[in-house]
């Protein structure tokens, strides 16, 4: 049997929720802290000195002043969007016909999506994310490519077929039948292999009739061990094309909840500009909310009422929107949620964004009690960070009175040359990626 290991360094855990416990009281950090890892799991969080003796026999990995966190977790990304990622000068409807769409068009090519696929795990996890919730295209190609190349690397990720049947261009349009069909086959194939899960995935209530939705609740009410991610009230010209298109529904959400598209295992992308009811229906069951900042600004959005919805008990994680967001960096994504609550009159705490990139994002996946923290049982996926990683970083956080002005200046100025290395469950990035170092640099 290998032995365990032992990776030394500052850490940070999370005892609780930041939002409705102080800071103090949620979050744990060590100066001089340790993570024991046996197999692909943590087995002991601490501090470095106890259990280096109480380990003697742990092959010990020290970064020093490296901070060793849980790995970011990214509730909602589109990896088909890889290469597209920073198309300029549209909003949401223009910005899918003019760019999305006729990118996810290629994906009907098993070798250029897993090329893609390649690619964007490269860089994600070159940004320190250790999952990701993604959504595919219309192509079952897609979906093979992600979770083939997933599966290789051993990370956990959460995938599903995109479904479309009306308003998008003919070569991306599925039937409500082989929506079904697909969605089922993949999801037989996919879901609980290995890490691996899947989620039901109509793209957006204007992209799919009320037949494809109805024949996709009816998916979801077969498997409800399943997550199911879709798009909700991102931009207003979408909820007035919605209110159009759906002449019954109450309201946006009411498009999905009257076709059994509303439950606890319901992921629900952007969540800006809700209704009283649509909050009340989505508190009341538990669905997530996935908070997309940089999309948000990025493709003009609007504002996500963090501090209200949080307030109100909603289930709220974060999220890139890769490539309607502007970045693979989940760094990059907290400085932006921090921006956008700014605008709202909140400042959020540095521990607050953490938890939300971290533990936030895996409780909206339903995967809390596998990933997102520091803790002993959770899977080893980990990330460890310089916290002076460029000279405008280092000048601030030599500056710093403690962790929290520390990590600030990394969320807000940091990227990917913040991340010295991650580790997918239990062992060090890169595995079978083909590239040959250990690190990420
Ligand atoms: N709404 C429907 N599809 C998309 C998409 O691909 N990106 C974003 N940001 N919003 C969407
Ligand atoms: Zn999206």
């Amino acid at each position: 049997m290998k032995p365990p290991r032992l990776l030394l360094g500052q850490t940070l855990a999370f005892e609780g929720d930041p939002f409705h416990q102080p800071v103090e009281e949620a979050a744990r950090w060590r100066r001089r802290g340790g993570v024991l890892i046996e197999g692909d799991r943590i087995t002991a969080v601490g501090e470095a000195d106890e259990l280096r003796a109480a380990h003697p026999r742990a092959q010990v990995q020290d970064y020093g002043d490296g901070l060793i966190s849980a790995g970011f977790v990214d509730a909602h990304a589109h990896y088909p969007q890889t290469a597209i990622i920073a198309s300029w000068g549209k909003q949401l409807i223009d910005w899918l016909n003019t760019y999305t769409f006729p990118e996810e068009m290629r994906f009907g090519d098993a070798d250029f999506a897993a090329r893609t696929a390649r690619s964007y795990f490269d860089l994600v996890t070159a940004n320190g994310t250790t999952t990701v919730a993604s959504f595919c295209t219309i192509h079952p190609e897609s979906v093979e490519a992600f979770f083939t190349e997933a599966q290789t690397r051993g990370m956990r990720v959460v995938a599903g077929k995109t479904c479309m049947d009306r308003n998008a261009p003919e070569e991306l349009l599925d039937t409500a039948q082989s929506a079904y069909d697909d969605s089922k086959r993949l999801l037989e194939k996919w879901h609980g292999k290995g890490r691996l899960g899947y989620a039901i995935t109509p793209r957006f209530s204007p992209t799919s009739t009320p037949d494809q939705l109805a024949a996709l609740g009816a998916l979801w009410a077969e498997h409800p061990e399943c997550l199911m991610q879709t798009h909700l009230s991102e931009q207003l010209p979408e909820i007035d094309w919605v209110a159009g298109l759906f002449p019954q529904a109450r309201d946006y959400l009411d498009t999905y909840e009257a076709f059994g598209l509303l439950g606890e295992n319901a992921m629900f992308g952007h969540a800006i500009h809700l209704k009283a009811r649509e909050r009340d229906r989505l508190r009341e069951t538990g669905a997530a909310l996935v908070h997309c900042p940089t999309s948000n600004t990025f493709i003009g959005s609007g504002l996500f009422d963090m501090a209200g919805l949080m307030a109100e008990g909603q289930r709220i994680g974060l999220a890139t929107d890769t490539g309607g967001g502007s970045s693979f960096s989940m760094l990059r994504t907290m400085a932006a949620a921090y921006e956008v609550a700014q605008l709202r009159g909140t400042a959020l705490h540095p521990a607050q964004l953490w938890w939300l990139a971290t533990r936030g994002a895996a409780r909206a996946m339903r995967l809390e009690d596998r990933i997102g923290n520091l803790a002993a049982g959770q899977d080893a996926d980990i990330v460890v960070l310089d916290l002076a990683s460029t000279p405008a970083i280092a000048q601030r956080a030599a500056r710093a009175a403690g962790i929290w002005e520390a990590l600030f200046a990394t969320i807000m100025m940091g990227d990917d040359r913040a991340v010295r290395t991650v580790w997918i469950a239990g062992r060090e990035y890169p595995q079978g990626s083909g590239r040959a170092s250990s690190s990420t640099q």
